[in-house]
């Protein structure tokens, strides 16, 4: 399997071929902020040393930095990253070297502020929908969704930016899934992602999604058919590759740290280090990357998603 074939333009076999301590960073996500609007009842939240925003000075410099080692690909979240108030002049540095500029949102804020974004330069929306009704959009957010509001958003959007719909399953909304891509599909979105949510470790074989659908929507057909071929989302077996290459050129920070990936951030493992300085936060990743045997890291072991076991092995294969 070639990596294009997943559906996200961040893997590919060029990336896994060339990527190194010294190619130029491929996909970085800051977290911007820990303020929500929302308590969705699967979200776990950050560590309370990260709580509020990220000064803005040591943000812009992150961003800066990553512009200087070629960053295509870069990831604003949160929180709710509409909530940091400086999240435009972030844009605007990033504009130098980034492609793709993304930004992860529960999709309340007002379509001005999307828009305003992206005159700014963001061109990539991932916007969390894990319902197909008002009520259980409530129950999803453990409040009050403004369900239609955010449908309005993502329709609108659509039509101007690449959009995927983020949708986190649990015992709460697995009964709509189906409905849940048929709407997305109805707003226009440009591909779909479904994902247990990391507490929810029971299989998902219970749900049938429709040929013409999947065919339309790569990263949804990839999940689907691990899904449907028991192929587990999350965690890494003895035959998988026991280094992470993702760590060469891939970052993710909150606060000063840097750590491995953003699923490793998100379930609260050690960060590699302080950021100070570009190049040495690139040999500390890439010694990271030659003495951790994220096979026998619990975090890694547990939790590492399919996508990123897939670029993993496909990245042994090309150097073998
Ligand atoms: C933490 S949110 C931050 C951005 C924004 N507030 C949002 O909800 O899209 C980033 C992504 O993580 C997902 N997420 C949060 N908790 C999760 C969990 N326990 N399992 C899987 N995905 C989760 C959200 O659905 C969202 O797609
Ligand atoms: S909207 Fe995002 S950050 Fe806020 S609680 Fe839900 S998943 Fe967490
Ligand atoms: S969770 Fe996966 S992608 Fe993240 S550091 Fe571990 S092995 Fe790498």
């Amino acid at each position: 399997m070639k990596l294009e074939d997943i559906g996200f333009y961040t893997l590919s076999d060029a990336r896994a071929a060339s990527a190194s301590e010294f190619s130029p960073l491929s996909r970085c996500e800051l977290i911007l902020t820990d303020k929500c609007n929302f308590k969705c009842p699967y979200c776990r939240g950050l560590k309370n040393q990260y709580s509020g925003d990220m000064d803005f000075d040591k943000a812009a410099n992150v961003v800066k930095q990553w512009t200087l080692h070629g960053l295509k690909n870069i990831r604003f979240s949160g929180g709710e990253p509409t909530f940091y108030e400086y999240l435009p002049d972030l844009v605007l540095i990033a504009r130098k070297t980034c492609e793709h500029i993304a930004l992860s949102t529960n999709g309340t804020a007002p379509l001005e502020t999307y828009e305003g974004l992206i005159k700014c330069g963001v061109n990539d929306f991932s916007i969390s929908l894990d319902a197909c009704c008002a009520s259980t959009a409530d129950l999803m957010s453990g409040g009050e969704a403004q369900f239609e509001e955010i449908c309005n958003t993502i329709l609108e959007l659509s039509d101007k930016a690449y959009v995927t719909v983020g949708v986190v399953l649990t015992p709460d909304n697995i009964s709509e899934v189906g409905d849940i891509i048929d709407l997305a599909h109805f707003l226009q979105v440009n591909d779909i992602r479904i994902i247990p949510s990391a507490q929810w470790k029971q299989s998902l074989d219970s749900f049938k999604i429709n040929k013409e659908i999947l065919e339309r929507y790569p990263i949804l057909e990839y999940r689907y058919n691990n899904l449907k071929n028991g192929i587990s989302v999350r965690g890494l077996s003895e035959s998988d590759n026991h280094r992470c290459p993702l760590v060469l050129d891939d970052m993710a920070v909150v606060g000063d740290d840097h750590y491995p990936c953003i699923i490793y951030l998100r379930e609260q493992g050690e960060p590699i280090g302080k950021f100070t300085n570009i190049s040495e936060v690139r040999a500390a990743r890439a010694r990271w990357y030659e003495t951790h045997n994220v096979y026998a890291d619990p975090i890694c072991r547990m939790n590492c998603l399919d996508v990123c076991r897939d670029y993993s092995n496909r990245w042994k294969e090309l150097h073998s």
